[in-house]
């Protein structure tokens, strides 16, 4: 019984009568609300903030083929998804999917998966927020105090981020009190958004410089040691204050020290750069000449000048070389672990080249972060129990919304990395600083900065959107995952009496994620989402191939072409970009899981509706008669009542 119950599946029949029950959510949706619902949840902070930080440490200019790696991953995925979606039109999505094919144990984990998906991608996106609200002011003259804009775990000195906390608060009011069909809220953010990124690609093409595609010099890459330096000048100068009896270092201090080693760096590789040309005949004695002046005339201004803070600046570069090998082995995740970097390394050494000057290992290290930035589109199959005609315009606005992004991604990224050199592009709020930063001493200023500003606007409508509808879409797989028991109903399936919005579930959920947003490492955190997402991915992929070959003559409204191609592919694209994620993203991934598996073994697993109904607990209803109905309306999301357990069901019989 216990194993019989761990793989059971809900039918295909079974879940197609589900939507026709009553007490189900309306279909108000078309095709181009749904495309638009796809868009209004893909574009956000990937695009605005997350190429820059990837360009500049990560794949260069060719972080456009990081989005051309993880939009085919995301494209097989997405023709398994629309196959699926318009077989069982129903609200979970992947959940779902996995239930109807792999069995409950396995619908569980990717329910708790999608967790990770839909409401830590928006913890992600509401730390993006503050960057771009930040870069907003900055129009104005004004900044929200460092020390509120940032978890306390990545910056020295910070408290949280504040403006994130805010905004998800706001955005779980707003949910709560019910614009959640909105269609026409949604519309407005989406053309605000979907109007900045083409305004980008239009006004940004101008400022396009093709020598920073291919002529910046491979050593002029930011190095793992040179990512460290602020991390060890906190440790060092912490370490120092402590020495001297005081009881931590003030945050100027760090970064002005920070500053000073990563200057004294800099020359210093430079200089050793141009001795090398030299000796290796690449460069004439003139031209090394001019690279050491060039450099010394950049960073000579921010050299330590006093004893103390030479000998502080020494300890941070010793500090940051140590652990430097540690760091670089990160970028190949799992790979690095089993030491395949070693024999891979050679490979990228022969490859690199201005435009991709981190190798193929950056590209898709590169791919696995920017990967973020797909995530939304299976935002559509959480709605598919909303859309008029879901057999057949879900899998439209599945493919339509992803493959519309993946090409606005490419010339974004294309644009961004045409207007900067790739090292100096902000890892802040990317889009909008390229234009302010083309602004300092341009003919056009007044133009270029007026364009950060309304690109500011823009990013934040759109990570305001994306907040919205990955938020409601976590609200619907709670929902359905409470509508099978596997979750409290009383909870995730209360509605409420006046805004008729899943009002507990939102607030619970809200609240975890603004203190989540607030005070977690988000850079970890978006590893995190990705791998999780990625996992979710495969699992769909494997699901619709088994579903193909389990039942081969099954309607399918939507046929995905190549199946036994295509899929096979999504899943090993998928599986590359998560064995590029450091260890500890899927150590946090193993522990994740662990905690779901034990709600699952305490709790849902007992209350599940197919582990009573294969007892024979509760009947097996059909929709038809009257006593199925009432076990319908046991299970029904409206229902306040907490449902009854196994044991008290057994007591009645
Ligand atoms: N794809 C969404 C974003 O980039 C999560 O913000």
């Amino acid at each position: 019984m216990f194993w019989k119950q761990l793989f059971a599946t809900k039918s295909l029949e079974i879940l197609q009568a589900e939507v026709k029950g009553e007490n189900r959510l309306h279909r108000v949706l078309g095709p181009i609300s749904l495309t638009a619902l796809g868009v209004g949840a893909i574009i956000g902070a990937g695009i605005f903030v997350m190429t820059g930080r990837v360009a500049a440490q990560d794949a260069g200019p060719a972080v456009v083929l990081s989005f051309v790696v993880a939009g085919v991953g995301c494209l097989f995925a997405a023709l398994c998804y629309a196959e699926f979606a318009s077989m069982a039109p129903v609200a979970g999505s992947a959940y779902t999917y996995a239930y109807a094919t792999l069995g409950e144990l396995f619908a569980w984990i990717i329910g708790w998966d999608l967790i990770l998906e839909y409401a830590m991608a928006c913890a992600c996106v509401a730390a993006s927020w503050s960057k771009y609200l930040n870069e907003f002011l900055l129009f104005f003259g004004l900044h929200v105090p460092a020390f509120l804009c940032s978890d306390p775990f990545t910056t020295p000195g910070a408290w949280l981020n504040l403006p994130a906390l805010l905004i998800t608060l706001t955005v779980t009011a707003i949910l709560v009190v019910g614009i959640r069909e909105s269609a026409t809220t949604n519309a407005v953010l989406v053309a605000v958004k979907l109007g900045v990124v083409l305004f980008v690609l239009a006004a940004g093409i101008g400022f396009v410089s093709t020598s920073n595609w291919t002529d910046v010099p491979v050593a002029d890459r930011v190095m793992p040691e040179e990512l460290l330096i602020p991390a060890c000048a906190k440790d060092v100068v912490t370490a120092q204050a402590k020495y001297e009896g005081r009881t931590g270092a003030d945050k100027e201090r760090i970064d002005r020290i920070a500053e000073q080693a990563l200057a004294t760096y800099k020359l210093s590789r430079t200089k050793s750069l141009a001795e090398r040309m030299l000796a290796e005949g690449k460069h004439s004695a003139e031209m090394a000449e001019t690279m050491a002046r060039d450099a010394a005339n950049k960073y000579s201004a921010k050299l330590p000048q006093s004893e103390k803070d030479k000998i502080l600046v020494e300890g941070v570069i010793r500090r940051a070389n140590e652990k430097a090998p540690e760091k670089a082995t990160e970028k190949w995740g799992i790979l690095g672990l089993m030491g395949l970097n070693r024999k891979l390394e050679s490979i990228d050494d022969a490859v690199r080249s201005p435009f991709m000057p981190y190798g193929l290992a950056g590209i898709v290290f590169g791919a696995s972060i920017v990967f973020f930035a797909y995530i939304g589109f299976d935002a559509i199959s959480t709605q598919a129990e909303e859309a008029m005609k879901p057999q057949r315009d879900v899998p439209i606005a599945i493919l339509a919304s992803l493959v519309l992004c993946t090409l606005l991604y490419i010339g974004v990224a294309a644009v961004i990395t045409g207007m900067m050199p790739y090292p100096e592009i902000s890892s802040e709020a990317a889009v909008a600083a390229a234009f302010r930063q083309k602004a300092a001493g341009a003919a056009n200023a007044g133009f270029l900065r007026g364009a950060a500003l309304l690109i500011s606007i823009g990013a934040l409508a759109g990570m305001t959107s994306v907040l919205m509808i990955t938020f409601l879409s976590q609200a619907r797989i709670f929902l359905a995952m409470a509508r099978d028991c596997l979750l409290p109903p009383s909870i995730f399936a209360a509605i409420h009496p006046r805004f008729r919005t899943p009002h507990r579930s939102t607030i619970l959920t809200g609240v975890l994620i603004s203190l989540v947003a607030a005070f977690t490492p988000i850079n970890d955190l978006e590893e995190m989402v990705n791998i999780g997402t990625l996992m979710a991915f495969v699992i769909v992929c494997a699901a619709v191939l088994l579903l193909r070959i389990r039942r081969p003559h099954a309607a399918r409204p939507f046929r995905t072409p190549f199946l036994f191609v295509f899929a096979p592919l999504g899943i090993v694209v998928n599986l590359i970009m998560m064995l590029f994620l450091p260890l500890y993203t899927w150590i946090r991934l193993v522990v994740w899981l662990i905690v779901g598996l034990m709600i699952y073994f305490g709790y849902g697993m007992w209350r599940s509706v197919v582990g009573q109904r294969l007892s024979g607990l509760i009947p097996a209803f059909d929709f038809g008669t009257a006593e199925d109905v009432k076990a319908k309306h046991a299970l029904e999301p409206d229902s306040e009542a907490i449902q009854p357990s196994r044991e008290q069901i057994h007591d009645k019989k």
